[in-house]
């Protein structure tokens, strides 16, 4: 009989997962503890922008015109414990208030909950990104007969569909023979289209998430740095990170200079991984993070030093700066650690008229910066503007008429904090363009 899947946690991660499990053919139930989530899944809706996923969850979900109702929400634990027979635990786990640490209070409420209902042969999949450690102590919470496995997810908000259906490797820390086979059936159809399978142990499983996560901030805070030297040598950042990249030993991909890495992952994450290995005693092996860390965030207020010197470098008082980008990167809504509306905020609290468009990330930026100024569209927030930031790097943007925009603007000055725009189509209609770490381009 073909296995039945829950998913517990229905946020980025779970929701996307569970609609991915329907589509690879299981009966699937997603739980969640807040209501209103639960309410909009079992329309059909998804709580937050991800191209491809309101689709794939109308496809499934139960009651939707064509679906093939193998998805269901509940609130229930004793209804998820009972319906599964492999449970993915899918909650997050931010950054402690004050602290690096990464909070676990979700991950081990969700264990808490789920224990009593297990019945024997049950597999429960932590995907949560945790400390390692973690795996070893919430498998002691699990009752006779049922067993865990550690199953990090890779998944980049923007291509969160893409990445679960076709991920570039599946990654499993078992502790039997038994749950490896159980996850071989569940993922056997990337499997069978080729995708590598990594079977490792507990704390291996969990810091290859970090590990990763970590690499990936230090080739941003890596080509950062060289952007800063650049900028004291007259370099262009852009093309030395194009004639490094064609080294395959380093290639092209993440190698884009600007104001820095932001999201609800990379930070906190690169963050987490510091406390824990400083429990550890191995906190001399990840020193490096802290710098890749204040590389990071330097680049923020760089940008608002070059927005300054551009605006003559005097106080901001009396300047309207339009910001082109509120979430964190394009194609996502999510603006947690977002760099653009740090930026944003810094110049506002030295006395900027700001005025952000983003253009789909406005309702959560209202939401967390209040204060700010908004527009409707790219060329209203340009209406009047003394500079123009661009720091999310929208496609938008770059399909923008610079001619349309020179029309509005109080100046045509544009600071690239992505090094995305088209400086020539830019500077052909009349607009001074400049870019982090590119003096003189
Ligand atoms: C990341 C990891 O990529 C993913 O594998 C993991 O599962 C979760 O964390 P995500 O946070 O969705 O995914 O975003 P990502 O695409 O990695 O970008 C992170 C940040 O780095 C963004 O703010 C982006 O603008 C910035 N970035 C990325 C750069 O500044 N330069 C680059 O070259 C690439």
């Amino acid at each position: 009989m073909a296995l039945k899947i829950t998913v517990i946690g229905t946020g980025y991660l779970g929701a996307t997962h569970a609609a991915a499990m329907a589509e690879l053919g299981f009966e699937v139930l997603g739980l969640d503890v807040v209501p209103e989530k639960i309410d909009m899944l079992r329309r059909g809706e998804v709580p937050m922008y991800e191209p491809g996923l309101e689709e794939l969850l109308g496809r499934h979900v139960e009651g939707a015109e064509g679906s093939s109702g193998r998805l269901r929400f509940t609130m229930d634990w004793a209804e998820a414990g009972a319906f599964g027979d492999v449970h993915f635990v899918c909650v997050n786990t931010p950054q402690k208030h004050g602290e690096y640490a990464c909070d676990m209070s979700y991950v081990d409420a969700a264990f808490g909950a789920l224990a009593p209902h297990l019945k024997a042969g049950d597999l429960v999949v932590g995907k949560s990104t945790v400390p390692v450690g973690s795996a070893e102590r919430l498998a002691a919470m699990l009752p006779e007969g049922a067993e865990l496995a550690w199953n990090p997810e890779f998944l980049r908000e923007g291509f969160a569909v893409k990445d679960t259906l076709h991920p570039d490797r599946i990654v499993v820390g078992v502790g039997s023979e038994r749950a490896e086979q159980l996850l071989r059936e569940v993922y056997a159809k990337p499997l069978g289209e080729g995708t590598p399978f990594v079977v490792t142990d507990y704390p291996t499983a969990e810091l290859v998430k970090t590990a990763a996560n970590s690499f990936l901030a230090t080739k941003i805070s890596f080509i950062n740095a060289m952007a800063e030297v650049c900028e004291a040598a007259g370099g262009d950042v852009a093309k030395l990170a194009e004639a490094i990249g064609y080294d395959d030993r380093i290639g092209h991909k993440f190698l884009r200079a600007g104001i820095g890495f932001g999201g609800g992952c990379l930070p906190k994450d690169i963050r987490a991984f510091m406390a824990r290995a400083g429990e550890l005693g191995a906190d001399q092996a990840l020193t490096f993070l802290r710098e890749i860390d204040s590389i990071n965030m330097r680049r923020r207020g760089q940008m608002v030093e070059m927005a300054r010197e551009a605006l003559g470098g005097g106080a901001f008082l009396g300047k309207r700066v339009a910001v082109l980008g509120a979430a964190f990167k394009p194609d996502s809504d999510d603006v947690r650690d977002s760099p653009a509306l740090n930026v944003a905020g810094q110049i506002h609290l030295q006395g900027g008229q700001v005025t952000v468009y983003d253009p789909k990330g406005m309702a959560n930026a209202r939401r967390l910066f209040p204060t700010l100024g908004y527009a409707e569209s790219a060329l209203d927030a340009v209406r009047g503007a003394d500079v123009v930031l661009h720091l999310t790097e929208w496609r938008e943007f770059r399909e923008l008429d610079p001619s349309a925009l020179g029309e509005v603007a109080a100046a045509r000055v544009v600071l690239d904090g992505r090094n995305a725009l088209d400086a020539a189509l830019w500077r052909k209609a009349g607009w001074t363009y400049r870019a982090m770490g590119r003096p003189g381009a």
